[in-house]
């Protein structure tokens, strides 16, 4: 049996408030669990976004009564919230800025708006940025304006990379993560050797960034040693929503994170100091996230089995990796102490997970 530390995972959505029956803070922190992940970063783009103290402390609320891993929320940069946002910096994961279009109403177009931000949200917290391609070089950009870190959500294109690693070469303070569906599916489907043979179609192919060429997949894996952190940007949307004719972007993802990452280990891919690394060390050093005592994630390596939506705790109802055959499955889940999943049953009641930023 394989131990690894907790998993943590800084980009989640949990949809609450606002769109519960995609998910909230208990189906979404057991989806954790019966991944590994004992720690939960959530977005703020719920219904309303979580954007100055009153959402936040709504917010807050609910996690409190029904998290059943530990947690922290970030707070969303809206047009006019730059001193309200700084106020809760102490109690937030960090800051999420949306600076290209995707799923929700946060967003920030104009870059005279991005600015106090960068001013005011004090620099020992990353501003985390959702922006693609240029809109990534403009907030690398504002990362030396401001002289202050800047963490690049979800990378998936090779431009993207080659850019990160020429800021870092000069010392600018950026960081970055990578999601499991850009390392293993490409707008042409998977990568070669994974899958079940079956390409995504319709509105189960949209997520935001989009899935992109198999030529950024291999530029992603050729440069790891550029990419900070494994997320998932865990998005559940519900199956009739993603089969309707106005599919929302998003896939789920914490529950075969860490299978497919395993069954990259297995193949060569990647080595599992850099899961550890990726997936717990660097996120903890990265957002200044404390230790959990007593915490650690049992796998049984050798188990090959595929994977089954029908089996996860996600309220969504479905996966972009149905019937993927991977290795390593997740036997046990140790949180402070106390079993929270073990043989496919989440044992961590709602309420037992702690704000982490409490
Ligand atoms: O595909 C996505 N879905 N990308 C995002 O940036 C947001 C997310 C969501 O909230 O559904
Ligand atoms: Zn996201």
């Amino acid at each position: 049996m394989l131990r690894l530390p907790g998993l943590i995972d800084i980009h989640v959505h949990l949809r609450e408030p606002g769109a519960t029956h995609k998910e909230d803070w208990d189906s979404g922190t057991a989806s954790a669990l019966a991944g590994g992940v004992t720690m939960v970063l959530a977005m703020p783009n719920t219904k309303p976004p979580i954007f100055d103290a009153e959402t936040f402390a709504a917010c807050l609320q609910s996690a409190s009564a029904k998290a059943r891993c530990d947690y922290a929320q970030y707070v969303g940069a809206g047009p006019g919230n730059a001193a309200a946002a700084a106020a809760l910096a102490p109690q937030a994961a960090a800051l999420k800025m949306y600076l290209d279009m995707t799923f929700g109403q946060l967003r920030l177009d104009d870059m005279a708006l991005w600015m106090p931000h960068f001013a005011q949200y004090p620099a020992e917290y990353p501003i985390v940025a959702h922006s693609e391609s240029r809109s990534m070089a403009a907030a690398i950009l504002f990362a030396a304006l401001y002289d202050r870190p800047v963490h690049i959500a979800h990378i998936s294109l090779r431009e993207e990379v080659l850019l990160i690693k020429a800021a870092r070469q000069r010392g600018i303070p950026v960081t970055c993560e990578v999601c499991p569906h850009h390392l293993f599916l490409s707008q042409d489907g998977a990568l070669a050797g994974y899958g079940n043979g079956e390409p995504l179609t319709g509105g189960r192919q949209e997520v935001r960034p989009r899935l992109a060429t198999i030529t950024d997949v291999q530029a992603l894996w050729e440069n790891l040693d550029m990419i900070d952190c494994f997320a998932t940007d865990h998005a559940p949307h519900t199956l009739a929503e993603k089969d309707s004719s106005n599919p929302p972007p998003g896939f789920p993802g914490l529950e075969t994170a860490l299978p497919l990452l395993l069954t990259a280990v297995h193949d060569g891919r990647l080595t599992l100091d850099q899961v550890v690394e990726k997936y717990h060390t660097n996120p903890r050093r990265i957002f200044h996230l404390p230790e959990q005592p007593e915490t650690w994630v049992e796998v049984d390596e050798t188990a090959r089995y595929e994977l089954r939506a029908g089996e996860m705790h996600s309220r969504c109802g479905w996966t972009p990796f149905e019937g993927w055959p991977v290795r390593g499955r997740i036997r046990k889940v140790v949180l402070r102490g106390k079993d929270a999943f073990a043989d496919g049953i989440v044992t961590a009641p709602p309420g037992y997970g702690k704000n982490v930023r409490g």
